[in-house]
């Protein structure tokens, strides 16, 4: 009876995993992780999070964005974290650009638009009685790099999704859709989950993690190496392009390509990448690691806190850099 309860114990692991929408904070040409202090940066971003995101934020043991913060566009109101990507622009046959809207995951309450973020742990379901360890206050990472110009060189986490209708997963590439999408593009980070254990960053914002991330929708990854032995959680970011009103052939390329373009200038995909500062206030993150919640079940206090709708949408930063992103443009803003 005895070896039966603890048998139970044992299969029985926390299963917690957290998915939840973000609404667009900003869209604008910064980047206080590569590029801190730089306005405007290189290239248009699409920010979701905490409203203490700005030009320049505060590094290491510095960060205080948990507390500077004053609200989140998370579901979650305990996490000020900032989350980013580039900005998928249309290119249409008269040479001019329109950035593409957001739309929220269908499945989620809350956000209208930016992106649904994914903290797991083993796999979709289960964190395999493995101790996840949740990012400490200062830190960050990037996934991708927005020079990336191969197959070759494009990591695993990094895919597209064409979807089929608003639901569709899986079917992932490395590269933008070939063929109109008929409910739109979604673009997917998975990031790495191995840590070094030490650094909040690195030099270039990766060389701290490490990738055991397999190719395929929320696969479990491989186990940490000795380097970087600190198993975090799997974090990742999946962000719903509304490609459909922009399927009309006529306005297609004439060589029959595709007509997306990420805010850096690449129409294959390959560049795309991910910005990440880590933000939830105290030990929330830790919190909802070890407990057995499942997605936006964890919210209402148990164990975290959650907020309305208007609270998520209510939530913006006001654009430092002043440039038309929006309209139609002759030139990818900071692209000449
Ligand atoms: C947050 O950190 C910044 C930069 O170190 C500092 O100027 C600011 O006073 C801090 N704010 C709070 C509320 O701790
Ligand atoms: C270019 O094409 C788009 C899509 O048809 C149109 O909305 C836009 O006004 C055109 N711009 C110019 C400068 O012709």
């Amino acid at each position: 009876m005895k070896w039966f309860t603890l048998s139970l114990a044992l299969v029985a692991p926390s299963q917690a995993a957290l998915r939840f929408g973000c609404s667009t904070i900003s869209i604008q040409r910064l980047d206080p992780l590569v590029e801190p202090g730089r306005i405007p940066s290189a290239h248009v971003h699409q920010i979701v999070g905490g409203n203490a995101f700005a030009p320049d934020m505060p590094t290491g043991s510095k960060n205080n964005i948990s507390t500077t913060a004053t609200c989140t566009s998370c579901f979650f109101s305990e996490d000020f974290s900032n989350y980013w990507t580039a900005v998928l622009y249309f290119k249409a046959r008269n040479g001019t650009y329109k950035r593409v809207p957001l739309v929220a995951n269908s499945a989620l309450e809350g956000s209208t638009d930016g992106m649904t973020i994914y903290y797991t742990q083993k796999d979709f379901n289960s964190n395999g009685n493995a101790k996840i360890t949740a990012f400490p206050p200062g830190f960050r990472m990037t996934i991708g790099s927005p020079t990336v110009n191969n197959k070759a060189g494009v990591v695993n986490g990094l895919r597209y999704t064409c979807l089929q209708n608003i639901n569709t997963r899986g079917a992932e590439t490395a590269e933008l859709p070939a063929k109109a999408c008929p409910a739109g593009i979604m673009a997917i980070h998975h990031f790495p989950a191995c840590w070094d254990g030490k650094n909040l960053d690195s030099p270039d914002h990766q060389s701290h993690m490490y990738s055991t991330t397999k190719v395929g929708t929320f696969v479990e990854a491989g186990p940490c190496p000795s380097s970087h032995p600190v198993r975090v959680p799997q974090l990742a970011y999946e962000t719903i392009w509304d490609t459909t009103k922009f399927n009309d052939k006529s306005q297609w390329p004439a060589d029959g390509s595709q007509p997306f373009v990420w805010s850096m200038g690449d129409k294959t995909g390959y560049a795309t990448h991910g910005d990440y500062v880590f933000g939830w206030k105290g030990d929330a993150l830790q919190k909802a690691m070890d407990s057995s919640c499942m997605f936006q079940a964890c919210g209402n206090g148990k164990p975290l806190l959650s907020q309305s709708k208007d609270a998520i949408n209510k939530c913006k930063v006001k654009s430092t850099v002043t440039e038309d992103t929006e309209g139609w443009l002759t030139a990818l803003p900071g692209q000449m």
